[in-house]
This record gives structure tokens, sequence and C-alpha cells, in this order.
């Protein structure tokens, strides 16, 4: 595998197509296991988990789930409140669900711990969060995705879904971002 160059920037091959589909094929397993005898709604975070949750929820084949998108809307905020997030799209009712959010990534953590508050509010009977990639350092909120892909230091990548500024979610393989030598 060759590397790869975004915006001048240099990334390596970091983790292949083969590598992640074989872990997904085991988060289904898990999720199979942990999900019988129940019909959990599958909730894609739109953008960068579409590979992933599509992955992810065909290797749940033969669980009666369902899937649905939503995407979370970035808002400058004011002062040192820093960035607001807004779900959009979500229209199902979640009474009484079990509720797997699919995310490409948990970095700081905000993001999934700001969309589990506003998914509790809508009284699922739990909610499960399976993400690909987890960076366990970087993490400053209190969450603990359920079904972790590959916990990774911290560090920039791209690949599978991840994106630099909208490009690079295509690549099939996931690259990181090369250090100055
Ligand atoms: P959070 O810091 O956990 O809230 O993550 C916010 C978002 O940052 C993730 O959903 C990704 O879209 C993005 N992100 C975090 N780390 C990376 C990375 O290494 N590459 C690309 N996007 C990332
Ligand atoms: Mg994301």
């Amino acid at each position: 595998m060759k590397q790869v160059t975004y915006e001048g920037m240099t990334f390596e091959p970091y983790i292949t197509r083969e590598t992640i589909a074989a872990r997904i094929q085991e988060l289904g397993k898990d999720i199979m296991r942990d999900c019988e005898g129940k019909k959990p709604l599958f909730v894609c975070v739109l953008n960068g988990a579409f590979p992933f949750a599509s992955d992810l929820f065909r290797a749940c084949e033969g669980l009666d789930a369902e899937i649905t998108f939503i995407r979370l809307k970035s808002y400058e905020g004011t002062g040192s409140t820093g960035t607001v997030k807004e779900v959009l799209g979500l229209t199902e009712n979640l009474e009484g669900r079990t509720v797997i959010v699919c995310e490409d990534i948990v970095d700081t953590g905000n993001t999934i711990h700001r969309l589990i508050n506003e998914l509790k509010a809508k009284n699922p009977a739990e909610i499960k969060v399976a993400t690909l990639l987890f960076k366990p350092e970087a993490l400053v909120r209190p969450v603990k995705p359920d079904y972790v892909g590959f916990s990774i230091p911290t560090k920039f990548i791209i690949g599978f879904g991840l994106d630099l500024n909208g490009h690079a979610r295509n690549l099939n393989d996931i690259y990181i971002l090369k250090e100055e030598d």
C-alpha cells in the first residue's frame, strides 16, 4: 500500500480493508449475541459512519434489526462554549427500543455524549454505542463505547468514512498522518 497526500499532508497505511472487514464481522457477532430476542434500531451518524454502519448492519444478518440515519450539525458557539451540535432528521419512535448508535470515531467524546443525552430524552430501553475507532487518551467525557473496532492513539487518521475537510472518505483502508522526521 502506498502513501496518500491530501492538502499537502502525507498519510501512511494504518489499518487495511481486510483487517477492518474481519473486525466488523466480529462486532456483528457480538451484537447478534447481545441482541438475541431484541429488535434493535441502528442509528448511523452521518456523514462519517456510513461505511461502518453499512458493513456492521449487514454483519448482523439474521437479526430483526432496522437502520436509520441522523446528521449532527455543528455550529460555532459564542465565547467559550465552543461547538454546539444539533441532531437532524431523527423521526423514529425510540420508546422502549434498543438503540445501537454507529459512529466512525469517538475522540474527545463530546459528540457522542451530546447525542446520547438527546436520545435518552426519547425514552429508549437502552442505548449502545458501536464505534469503528476509539481514541481513549483523548476522551474528556464519561462515555464508554460498547462495541469498539480499534482503539488507537491520539493521532489524525482518514479513510473508511473518516475525512479531511470532506475528502478521503472513499479510501477503503485507514491511513494515519505521517509524523515529520
Ligand atoms: P469527538 O471529539 O469525539 O466529539 O469527535 C468529533 C468528530 O471529530 C468525529 O465524529 C469525527 O468526525 C472527527 N474526528 C475525530 N478524530 C478524527 C480523525 O482522526 N480523523 C477524522 N475525523 C476525526
Ligand atoms: Mg463522526
